[in-house]
């Protein structure tokens, strides 16, 4: 019944709370209160409550966690989930980009700086004849696959060893910054693919709850997530505040015909997947050549405190698709990729004390005091 008040009261509802979902956690830009969007909740939950039948699998009232899970079921990848190689210095990241040079140019992808060789535009930077990288944040987080059949989000799966991963689809579902369903016309199979994380506000805040109930504290950021993400009952996840950063894909898959993945560039399929309803990769940026890429490192590190979370380093990546065909793997890794490394956060510190806490339950922490 289309023209019936509640149904379309219920279509508002959702829509609604999808586009402050997305203002919040993709845009970064909250229209409402909590208390408003708790408001719009609590509506859309009395009249799927009155309606149990009108309640579909997208609605944002379905992201609230499921009985919990005897065991994580296993999940083989249709496509593998890679790892990248390291560079950890300047030498290693110059090495990187002259052997993807000199791969290029045998193939034809890339013209020698002297050389008068026919190539394909958009490929390289035509003044300078250097490779275009996307250079990108190296999210410290947990990597994940997400994939959508139709539009809807069927499975979400762990890395694992990248073959095999586990199904931890009922904890990604109340990630608010997940699409449930893909914004706009979707392939009929599209996995996105990129990391889990807590921002260091959230983490900041789920610390201080931790506390407050006595429950043990999380070392940092990456473990918090860690922890959430590992829970069997989802309906613990679904009060982690995590969030999901898209910055590659897997199987994409459409037999109608249509033409309509952006298949030439990294960056131009990163803005594709944002189109869907992701945030794509933030902080990224287009670099030619060796020091443009140790400059977006060295920008990027001097800013690294500032971020709202945590970067173990940067990651360079060809941005031509078809040069990265070309490039292909080397074992576990694809050539075409590389991950430049920060130093390792550490500081040394005087242990002046150490006092313990006493939990709630009588559990005893103890606790470091630092200079
Ligand atoms: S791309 C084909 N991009 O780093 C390359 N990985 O050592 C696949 N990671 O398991 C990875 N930020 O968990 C890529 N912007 C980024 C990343 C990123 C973090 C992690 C990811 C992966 C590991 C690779």
């Amino acid at each position: 019944m289309p023209d019936d008040p509640e149904r379309g009261r219920l279509a508002a509802l959702r829509a609604e709370i999808d586009a402050h979902n997305r203002h919040y956690y993709v845009e970064n830009d909250p229209l409402v209160s909590d208390a408003q969007y708790d408001r719009l909740m609590a509506e859309l939950q009395a009249l799927e409550s009155a309606h149990p039948d009108w309640v579909t699998p997208d609605s944002p009232t379905q992201r609230v966690g499921a009985a919990p899970l005897a065991r994580f079921r296993p999940v083989r990848h249709a496509v593998r989930m890679l790892s990248l190689g390291n560079a950890f210095e300047a030498q290693d990241v110059h090495s990187f980009d002259e052997r993807l040079r000199g791969l290029l140019i045998r193939a034809g992808l890339l013209a020698e700086a002297s050389g008068h060789a026919e190539v394909q535009g958009a490929l390289f930077d035509e003044a300078s004849r250097a490779v275009e990288y996307v250079a990108e944040y190296k999210f410290d987080g947990l990597a994940v696959n997400l994939r959508y059949e139709g539009g809807l989000l069927v499975q979400a799966a762990t890395r694992g060893d990248g073959v095999n991963g586990e199904d931890i689809t009922a904890n990604i579902r109340t990630l608010r910054s997940v699409p449930l369903r893909l914004v706009g016309d979707a392939p009929a199979v599209l996995e996105a693919r990129g990391e889990v994380l807590m921002a260091h506000a959230d983490f900041e805040r789920l610390n201080a709850a931790q506390a407050a109930r006595g429950e043990k504290l999380f070392v940092n950021p990456r473990n918090a997530a860690a922890g959430s993400l590992r829970q069997l009952d989802s309906r613990v996840t679904a009060v982690r505040p995590l969030r999901f950063y898209a910055y590659g894909w897997g199987q994409i898959e459409d037999a109608s015909g249509r033409d309509f993945v952006p298949r030439e560039t990294h960056a131009a399929m990163l803005d594709w997947l944002a189109g869907f309803g992701f945030v794509a990769s933030p902080g990224r940026g287009l670099c030619h050549g060796a020091d443009e890429l140790l400059r977006f490192y060295e920008t990027v590190g001097a800013r690294r405190a500032e971020l709202p979370f945590d970067i173990d380093g940067v990651v360079y990546k060809v941005n031509s698709l078809r040069a990265q065909e070309v490039l292909g793997f080397v074992a576990r890794a694809p050539r075409f990729a590389i991950a430049h490394k920060f130093p390792a956060q550490e500081e040394t510190t005087r242990l002046l004390d150490i006092g313990v806490h006493v939990g709630r339950t009588g559990a005893i922490t103890p606790v470091a005091r630092l200079q």
